[in-house]
């Protein structure tokens, strides 16, 4: 699957829930996994593969396929912490961002089934950046306003030498 990059408007837009886990969106997962480990990422949301839908998967530090359909936090530390950031649609580009230490997460796995999850350090961070995903933001809406200018402006050169 193709990666889409900064300036395509579909990692804008606000993703749609999952009306019902499918065959369908089991081979969607699959594929998203193969397109995540060829891209050397450690989450991947389905907006970024095309798919306006309310579902990203993870594999951070434990080694462990995750997968959030439909996710929702319910609850976040008030401690935050900094943590350098990156995106497969923002390639070449990481800054810090901050955000809660903490999370507690519900969702929906592959099968379907409801689980609640208590994330901390990198689990927790990649969580919310792919959670941000599904309402159209990335992380340089969250780091300081020049710099995402000039990161906007960088890509929007690249995607007119190539004429998209
Ligand atoms: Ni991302």
């Amino acid at each position: 699957m193709n990666v889409l990059h900064l300036g395509n408007e579909v990692l804008r837009q606000k993703a749609v829930s999952v009306p019902e886990v499918t065959d369908e969106i089991r081979e969607l997962i699959r594929d998203m996994f193969v397109t995540m480990k060829e891209e050397d990422g450690i989450g991947l949301a389905a907006p970024q593969v095309g798919q306006s839908l309310r579902l990203f998967i993870v594999k951070a530090d434990d080694g462990i396929d995750r997968v959030f359909i439909n996710p929702q936090i319910l609850q976040t530390s008030t401690e935050m912490c900094s943590y350098e950031e990156g995106c497969l649609s923002i390639p070449s580009v990481y800054e810090d961002v901050v955000r809660p230490e903490r999370i507690t997460v519900q969702a929906l796995n592959e099968r379907g089934r409801p689980f609640t999850l208590e994330a901390e350090g990198l689990l927790a961070r990649v969580i919310q950046h792919e959670n941000d995903h599904l309402d159209g933001i990335l992380f340089i809406d969250r780091i300081d306003p020049k710099t995402k200018a000039k990161v906007e402006q960088k890509f929007a050169q690249r995607a007119e030498k190539q004429g998209l």
